[in-house]
């Protein structure tokens, strides 16, 4: 009798962890580098309450913002071995990874508005993009929108000739070092989480960003000047580790994809409306210089940075320059 209850005990408790096991949810890790008051930030965070709804808490989403797990560059292998499960990098730090394609984003002046841009993230170019992620076991679930780059520096940078012997902080992207070089600077890779310290301690002098990233990070305090240029664009690619992805169970798949969906829209439909705010708090701020070009001078900073864009066809694909360039046609651009 003794026994029987000790086993029917047993069992029960058995049964207990069982269902416990079954009903652990799927854990998402979601890196990326910048704060959570930026489009991408704020975008992670809308991600994640929409997963656990729509999957009635069977995934929990875990977001570390501001490279608290990984910088730049690790952050890219720690989702090829798994250790991660989802990240958003920007779309100029793919070249590293070998999907060198991927820089066509950050060629000077090739999107002449936003709705070029989404021509091109949401149609046939960005599906093609995707693609070439899946040799590096990686999957691309959407494209989140940040917005158009200014520069910075501790001088007035009006025109090109400004840029001369500056050493300017770039992403990981070649057409990044093209375009500073173009204009006669030093540019230096280096980790978006270390910019910040370099600015302040001279080790750079000077980077571009858009206004969110900027006044998020700080960096408009340790830069006396600002100018309003708007030539690239700063944009994502949020990712997942393939095989993580493609064994997650279908029903929760779909739902995750529906929550990426909409995710997708809030962060897009935001991101020009933060980076305005950022611009006015920067200005607000009274730290920095905020300088908007005037028409000769944005003319003359198109003639230094446009051959970039001949310079780097060969290592992009000059189908692929085209075929946005077609975007723009379409819209009626020239
Ligand atoms: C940078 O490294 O400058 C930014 O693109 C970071 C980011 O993710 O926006």
């Amino acid at each position: 009798m003794k026994l029987n209850k000790l086993h029917a005990a047993l069992f029960a408790a058995l049964i207990a962890s069982g269902s416990a096991f079954a009903q652990s949810p799927i854990v998402i890790k979601f890196s990326h580098v910048v704060a959570n008051d930026t489009p991408k930030g704020k975008g992670a965070v809308r991600f994640k309450e929409l997963a656990e709804k729509a999957t009635n808490g069977r995934v929990k989403v875990e977001v570390y913002p501001n490279s608290t797990l990984y910088k730049d560059k690790e952050e890219l292998e720690a989702l090829q071995l798994g250790s991660v499960q989802m990240l958003a990098p920007s779309l100029a730090k793919f070249g590293p990874l070998g999907v060198k394609e991927f820089e066509v984003f950050d060629l000077p002046y090739i999107f002449p508005s936003r709705e070029v841009l989404y021509r091109v993230t949401e149609g046939p170019i960005g599906k093609s993009l995707f693609k070439k992620l899946e040799s590096k076991g990686i999957s691309g679930l959407a494209y989140w929108d940040n917005g158009f780059k200014d520069m910075t520096a501790n001088k007035p940078l009006h025109k090109p000739a400004d840029f001369r012997g500056l050493k300017m902080r770039i992403q990981s992207s070649k057409v990044l070092d093209a375009q500073f070089r173009a204009l006669g600077a030093n540019p230096q890779v280096m980790a978006f989480s270390e910019v910040y310290q370099a600015l302040q301690t001279g080790v750079v002098d000077g980077t571009e960003n858009t206004p969110s990233n900027i006044y998020t990070q700080k960096m408009h305090e340790v830069q006396s000047n600002m100018t309003v240029s708007k030539h690239g664009y700063i944009g994502y690619a949020v990712i997942v580790n393939k095989k993580f992805w493609d064994g997650l169970p279908p029903d929760i798949r779909t739902a995750l994809e529906g929550a990426m969906k909409d995710a997708t829209k809030y962060t897009n439909a935001i991101a020009q409306q933060e980076n305005e705010q950022a611009l006015e708090n920067i200005k607000k701020a009274g730290k920095t210089n905020v300088y908007v070009l005037n028409d000769n001078e944005r003319a003359e900073w198109r003639k230094a940075l446009l051959p970039v864009q001949t310079q780097m066809a060969d290592r992009i694909g000059k189908d692929l320059i085209n075929a946005v360039n077609k975007e723009s046609a379409a819209l009626g651009y020239k």
